[in-house]
């Protein structure tokens, strides 16, 4: 398994950014464990309905808060937004303070304190914000409004589990422009990458032997917004969007969950709409799943042997580093990455004039 040390990324092991942590399914007032980021995590949901996500482990004597309990006060987990530990129900609320224990009636100390995350909820998704500074969020998530248009079908996310693999070798993808034939059966007409400051873009377009037919055209424009949101859209035969989201469990090992929604016809989307919405949701699935296997069996590339004709890897790793470095280095590499990149041997989506 190899890890950001061998990637040489940076000074942090886990990057700073937005990531998928759950579901929006998956938080509920019952807490839930979550492993991530090399953290142990509670997360639930308040009586306000808001998702609040903290560190595992109280500050008392260790217990877990996500911990099974039937009986006794600790069962009475959430109250209002604050969570109550299993142990001696001691209570935090959600920016981590301890703000009640039933049997102490002075000063609650101030080391009585979980570290509480930055938690958003959009698009079915409860995202954390991670940063090994412990600074504010320097960024927004992505925009999605085709979820909440009436004219779209939201999807149900595919949680793929997790790989032994680092997340470099997933954002590799964004640059590759030389798998869409042998991987994709795709035959492309274009292709070009741009980086600019935290969003890293590709642009395709081209035959697809999954998601076309026979002389279909699938044009993609697939965002990075930061490390681990990834955002295509599809244009072609039908408008889709794909997500792709994964999130740094261990050093060395990538959760990973898919989805995408689809534009019926109809508002709201008839059983048409749906059905061929589940086929495409189903189909796309398949497409990913072919980059899936190489990366669950590949070997690390710590450098890549890279030819010119290659797709611009050493610009998106790169731009992937300043995710692994201290806010105030994170300039220096935007400008490594910052620019338009076309493919030697490969029509781009723009010209190189156009891009200047
Ligand atoms: S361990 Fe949490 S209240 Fe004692
Ligand atoms: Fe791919």
């Amino acid at each position: 398994m190899a890890t950001t040390k061998d990637y040489r990324l940076g000074e942090f092991t886990f990057p700073r950014g937005w990531f998928m942590a759950a579901t929006t399914a998956e938080v509920s007032r019952a807490p839930r464990a979550l492993r991530l980021l090399g953290r142990d995590l509670v997360a639930y949901r308040g009586e306000s309905g808001r998702a609040i996500v903290l560190n595992a482990y109280c500050p008392h004597m260790g217990a877990h808060l996500a911990a099974e309990q039937s009986s006794g006060e600790g069962a009475r987990r959430v109250e209002g937004d604050s969570i109550r530990c299993p142990y001696h129900a001691w209570r935090f609320g959600p920016d981590g303070r301890c703000n009640h224990v039933p049997y102490f009636d002075g000063p609650i100390p101030a080391a009585a304190k979980l570290r509480a995350f930055p938690v958003e909820e959009r698009y079915g998704c409860v995202f954390i914000w991670h940063d090994p500074e412990e600074g504010a969020p320097d960024y927004a998530l992505p925009d999605l409004p085709e979820w909440d248009d009436p004219h779209w079908v939201q999807c149900d996310y595919d949680d793929l589990g997790t790989i032994d693999v680092h997340p470099q070798e997933v954002v590799d993808n964004i640059a590759d422009t030389r798998h869409f034939g042998p991987i994709h059966g795709m035959k492309l007409a274009y292709f070009d990458d741009m980086f600019d400051g935290v969003v890293a873009r590709q642009r395709s377009g081209g035959g697809h032997e999954t998601m076309t037919s026979a002389d279909g055209l699938l044009e993609s424009d697939a965002v990075y917004t930061g490390p681990g949101i990834l955002v295509a859209r599809f244009g072609g035969e039908t408008d889709a969007v794909q997500i792709i989201l994964h999130t740094p469990i261990e050093d060395g090992r990538t959760h990973i969950w898919h989805g995408i929604i689809t534009r019926g016809n109809a508002a709201p989307p008839s059983e048409v709409d749906r059905a061929m919405h589940a086929a495409y949701h189903a189909t796309g699935l398949a497409a990913f799943s072919q980059d899936f296997a190489i990366w669950r069996t590949k070997a690390p590339a710590i450098d890549i042997l890279r030819l010119p004709t290659d797709g611009p890897f050493h610009r998106a790793r790169a731009w992937y580093r300043q995710f692994y470095n201290p806010r105030a280095k994170a300039a220096d590499y935007q400008q490594r990455a910052n620019g338009f990149y076309p493919t030697k041997g490969m029509p781009a989506h723009i010209t190189d004039e156009a891009a200047e």
